[in-house]
This record gives structure tokens, sequence and C-alpha cells, in this order.
């Protein structure tokens, strides 16, 4: 299913559920899984399952260019009520992730391809240090303390990162229309193709920005 599709119809689903309030936007979703498409990850690290929205998108993007069984998925989230959403909202797909309430429950040696970040301790740098050569991270949003960190982590290493907004707009509860939010993709060992992509992505969100302004 084309990235948007599909990030339509798991938004859809899980916009209707308890704890709705502050899932992942519909853009971010369909950039998350359009980046689970290219890159195909056998290891992914999410931090901040939530009620489970990036998650059911991940296992659904990972299950339809890896197949079932052809990846590891772990979620860290530590909120009960969350956890308990989780279960229930993910109770079809439950074979396909593990859940830790804390990072520390996993092995110090693994390692990771893709990391999701929309939630986890904001302060705390060692996540972006589990990540194998040739990772990507997607951090939804706006969340600026953690692309710091990242990008601090990442010193030292070959990466590329970019911010990518959107001129889509969404209805708010209360009626009002905003922008839709967007996310940060960062790419460690870039090859030729995807500093391209990238100087094209950058390009892209320069004007989104401009345009917002004249909206
Ligand atoms: C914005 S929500 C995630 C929404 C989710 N991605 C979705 O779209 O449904 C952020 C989540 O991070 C979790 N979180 C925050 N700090 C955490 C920590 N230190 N350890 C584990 N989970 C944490 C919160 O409990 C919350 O559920």
């Amino acid at each position: 299913m084309p990235p948007r599709a599909l990030a339509a119809a798991v938004h859809r689903r899980f916009r209707q559920r308890p704890g709705s309030k502050h899932i992942a936007t519909e853009s971010a979703i369909a950039g998350l899984v359009a980046a689970l498409y290219r890159r195909r990850p056998a290891r992914v690290l999410e931090l901040g399952a939530g009620i489970g929205t990036l998650t059911a998108a991940a296992i659904d993007a990972l299950r339809a260019v890896r197949g079932d069984g052809g990846f590891e998925l772990v979620t860290v989230e530590d909120d009960p009520f969350c956890i308990a959403q989780l279960a229930c909202n993910l109770a079809d797909r439950a074979a396909a992730y593990e859940l830790v309430t804390r990072l520390d429950d996993l092995d110090e040696a693994r390692r990771f391809d893709f990391l999701i970040v929309d939630g986890g301790d904001p302060a705390d740098p060692r996540p972006f240090h589990r990540l194998a050569p040739r990772a990507t991270v997607f951090i939804e949003g706006d969340r600026k303390p953690q692309a710091a960190l990242c990008e601090a982590a990442l010193a030292g290493r070959r990466w590329i990162g970019v911010e990518v907004r959107t001129l889509r707009r969404r209805r708010l509860a209360e009626g009002r229309r905003v922008f839709d939010g967007g996310y940060r993709l960062y790419q460690l060992a870039p090859s030729f193709g995807e500093r391209l992509r990238f100087a094209l992505l950058r390009l892209r969100t320069a004007l989104v920005w401009r345009l917002r302004r004249l909206a």
C-alpha cells in the first residue's frame, strides 16, 4: 500500500481510540512508512509507543518489505494506560513487536538499523549510541531536544539530516485548522543518492516555510 494510503488508514483507526490526543500526525506516519519502505531495516527500536499508532504503521510497512518474521521491532513505553491500550490496539500484531518499559531492559550490545523517536526521555542520549553503521533515525514532530541529542551523538560519524514539513492542514477538535506536523530524518553513512534526496527535501522544506508564511 502506498505510504499516504497506509498512513491515512492507520491514522483514521487510531484517532478514534482512547488516548488518541497525542498520536502521530498523518504526515509523519506517511513519512515513517516511506522511510521504512526505502531502508527495509531488520532491527528497529521505537521510543514512546503511546497507544501504538506509529508501531502499527511500522509493523505494516515492515511486513510489506521484509515479510512476517523478517524483522525485530522493540518499543519502549512506560505508561500503564498506554501499555494497556497498546496491547488492545495491537492485539492482532502482538507477535510482531517486543515491548520493554525501560531502555535498560535491552541488552547493551543490541544495535538498531532504524530508530523511531516519538517519546522517551528527552534528556537521554543513550538510544542514539545504539545505532548500526548505516542506521536511519526518524523523529516525529518537533522534538528539538532529542534532535540535538541525536546530532551530538553522531559527531564523528558521517551523517545527513533534514527537517520535513508539509503544507497539508488538519482540523483540530475545536474546529481550528492548523498545518499538519512533520518529522526529522537522519541518515548515517549516506550514499550519494541519499545526499541528493536529502538536499531536495531541504529545498522543499524551505519552500514550505515560505508558503506557510504567505498562507
Ligand atoms: C507522543 S506519545 C507517543 C505517541 C505514539 N507514537 C502514537 O502515535 O500513538 C509519547 C509517549 O512516550 C512515552 N514516554 C515518555 N517518556 C518515556 C520514558 N522515559 N520511557 C518510556 N516511555 C516514555 C509516553 O508515555 C507517551 O506514551
